[in-house]
């Protein structure tokens, strides 16, 4: 069987039409999503029941036909498994207990104890591997240790990540000790993911761009690198995509310097310098606004085509800038899909 579009593209092929998958594709936006969602109860219980969770990442591949499938689980499943706190307050977002001092670090575990927590998401990949068509890949992923940590030091999703930007000059020790601590539980879980049939990863870096100066290089850059190592180390030849949302100029030379495979970009970049700068390194994806998918019309195809064309010298995914918000249509994804294709 001829090799899948997604993994040609991340491989560097220039392909005539992009592969196309999108951020959150499974999600609120989806009558069958909110339907399952509400069969198993809650979010976590959705991520933590493989054969449900197996079903809403199967349900936008049915709907759409994308080029590639991401696993249904999150990125504060990790922080879980370390032993945090997790809970889910409806309508605002994630809750966890918080990481202040040496001493609440101390009671996390160890990275190599998340396995027997995580053991459901690994089944879901399992189930995944034997119920996906042929022709689409899998993409397991993982929070970025940045990201994580702030949400480990906040307790919660916050605009300026200030805590944790706190606690990264009030207590230095403490704070590299936690990213220590999540970069090695994160190639823990990749490798698992790996293990049980994921064949792409991706690192989500989303509060990236809040990290200034050498914090960037220190912070998102060299742990995202040492976790690319490391999988590479195991599987040299694991396609791995990384986000380091809103880094701005900080894209230039990241894929680079972290050997990822393909740079994921967010859509406050212009696609034309993006091709110009970034698409020099290897594969580029993205990076539609995702409110076009809420409003549509001539604007949804003309910014689709504007940025496949803006790609199209190099190997490309097409997807968005972030996640498909909830009050997106259903339909102006078969018109995104219908202006990229034809
Ligand atoms: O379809 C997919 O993209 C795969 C599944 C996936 C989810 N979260 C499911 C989810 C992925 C890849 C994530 C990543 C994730 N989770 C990130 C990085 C990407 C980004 O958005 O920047 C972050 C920061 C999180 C943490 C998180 N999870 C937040 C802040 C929230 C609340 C915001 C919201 O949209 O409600 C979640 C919840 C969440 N994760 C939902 C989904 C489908 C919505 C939950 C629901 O059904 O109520």
């Amino acid at each position: 069987m001829a090799e899948k579009l997604l993994i040609r593209a991340l491989k560097g092929e220039v392909l005539k039409v992009p592969p196309v998958w999108m951020m959150r594709q499974a999600g609120r936006y989806l009558p069958e999503y909110r339907a399952t969602r509400q069969k198993a109860g809650d979010f976590l219980s959705l991520c933590f029941t493989p054969e449900l969770a197996a079903e809403v990442t199967l349900q936008p591949i049915r709907r759409f036909g994308f080029d590639a499938a991401i696993l249904f689980a999150d990125i504060l499943l990790v922080p879980q498994a370390l032993g945090a706190d997790l809970w889910f307050v409806t309508g605002e977002g994630p809750r966890l207990s918080t990481i202040s001092n040496a001493a609440d670090l101390a009671r996390l575990k160890p990275a190599d104890a998340i396995h027997e927590h995580l053991a459901p998401v690994y089944e879901t990949v399992r189930i995944l591997r034997e119920e996906l068509p042929s022709d689409v890949p899998l993409i397991g992923f993982a929070g970025a240790p940045w990201t994580v940590a702030t949400y480990m030091i906040a307790g919660r999703g916050t605009l300026d990540q200030g805590p944790a930007h706190a606690l990264k000059s009030g207590d230095p020790a403490s704070f590299d000790a936690l990213i220590e601590l999540i970069t090695l539980a994160t190639i823990e879980y990749l490798l698992a993911q790996v293990a049980a049939g994921a064949e792409v990863v991706k690192l989500f870096d989303s509060w990236a761009g809040s990290l200034k100066g050498a914090d960037f290089a220190k912070y998102s850059t060299a742990p995202q690198k040492r976790i690319i190592a490391a999988l590479k180390a195991r599987h040299p030849d694991l396609p791995v995509i990384a986000f380091p949302r809103e880094a701005g100029e900080n894209y230039i030379g990241f894929a680079r310097e972290t050997a990822a495979d393909c740079l994921a970009i967010d859509n406050s970049v212009d696609a034309g310098w993006a091709a110009e700068y970034l698409q020099v390194d290897g594969c580029i994806q993205g990076n539609l606004a995702p409110v076009h998918l809420v409003n549509g019309g001539q604007a949804l195809i003309d910014a689709t085509r504007q940025i496949r064309d803006a790609f199209a010298r190099g190997p490309h995914i097409f997807n968005l800038g972030h996640g498909i918000t909830p009050d997106a249509d259903p339909k102006n994804v078969d018109i995104m899909l219908a202006a990229l294709r034809n």
